[in-house]
């Protein structure tokens, strides 16, 4: 899509990503999806949201829901995420994605449903499922239909529900005429690189996350505790660790090249390094502290952006909208025949 900025003519492309209010965030999910994110506000389009309605084929208390949805508002606000470069909202705030649920339900297989890895493995859990969670995918590409989204950063987990997307857009461009984008996944290769403090993939359901946010105290234990091996100090140390591994993250190349050779040195304390490491953590997130804080105790501003950016998103959710009432034949004593 060749869009007209400022600077002129420029490929900008739509970026687009929904993002989970599961809860408390971690270093991971910051390394993995987060931070790439919000540097494509300055390149691209983006449009970034929060997936309350996905949540509610798991989270069935108000109270909770609603926590999560403004603290990963205002997580992802602090982290950089900036509403006047992006259109950033909260799904529900954009009702038509349910509407459009209805319509592409009509074009999906249920076998596509059926072969969902993700719905298999919250069967395998023990999950009751429900309607919901089953046509969870289908609700997934409405988001990203809709919203024309052309770009769609993901974790490798989500990369079938990307082809299920594209094939119920192939679908239904089929039949009823081009109406929608076929989008292009971003698989994030390097989410996998990312240990927690045993050494596997940070994941909340392996409980070994380091929070980004929280108290101090509580964050420095965790990372006391990354997992380390019982080499005898006078050895050199292995690099391919847990330890290793999540110092990099904050380090350029000759840093890291540095504290490899401590690793190399004999004398080498992991327990320091894990001092330093987390030193270097709480300086590097301190100004995003401040913002969180600040936008705790300014939560109008808060839901005054989010607004905004419904407002935004619903203009472009009904631009598409339209297109697809119209090809289906559903434009009845409407306006916008
Ligand atoms: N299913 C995604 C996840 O669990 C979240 C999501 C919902 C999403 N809608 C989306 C991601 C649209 C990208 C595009 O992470």
């Amino acid at each position: 899509m060749e869009t007209i900025s400022f600077y002129g003519i420029f490929p900008m492309k739509r970026v687009l990503s929904g993002i989970q209010p599961s809860g408390e965030l971690h270093l991971g999910n910051y390394f993995g999806m987060m931070s790439r994110m919000i540097k494509y506000q300055n390149e691209n389009d983006l449009f970034c949201f929060i997936v309350n309605y996905h949540a509610l084929t798991t989270i069935q208390d108000k109270d909770r829901l609603m926590n999560n949805t403004i603290n990963a508002a205002m997580d992802f606000m602090s982290l950089g995420l900036d509403p006047e470069k992006s259109t950033f909202w909260v799904q529900s705030d954009v009702p038509q994605v349910c509407e459009s649920t209805w319509l592409l339900s009509n074009v999906v297989n249920l076998g596509l449903l059926d072969r969902s890895t993700s719905y298999k493995d919250k069967l395998s859990k023990g999950l009751t499922p429900n309607l919901g969670l089953y046509s969870y995918p289908v609700l997934m590409a409405s988001d990203i239909l809709l919203f024309g989204g052309e770009i769609v950063p993901v974790g490798q987990d989500q990369k079938q529900h990307l082809e299920i997307t594209r094939d119920i857009a192939t679908r239904f461009n089929n039949i009823y005429g081009e109406v929608f984008v076929i989008p292009e996944p971003e698989i994030e290769k390097s989410t996998k690189l990312i240990p927690g403090i045993d050494g596997q993939k940070m994941s909340k359901s392996y409980g070994n996350t380091i929070p980004l946010f929280g108290e101090e105290k509580n964050i420095r234990k965790k990372f006391m505790s990354i997992v380390t091996d019982s080499t005898d100090i006078q050895k050199p140390k292995d690099t391919d660790t847990a330890l290793f591994h999540l110092f990099s993250l904050f380090l350029n190349k000759s840093e890291k090249e540095e504290l490899a050779n401590r690793f190399m040195t004999p004398g080498m304390r992991y327990g320091d390094i894990k001092k330093e490491l987390f030193e270097c953590f709480w300086s590097y997130f301190e100004p995003f502290r401040e913002k969180r804080i600040y936008l705790e105790n300014h939560k109008d501003f808060v839901f005054d952006n989010l607004k905004k950016g419904a407002e935004k998103a619903s203009l472009v959710a009904e631009g598409y909208m339209n297109k697809a009432r119209h090809a289906m034949g559903l434009n009845f004593g409407s306006t916008n025949v």
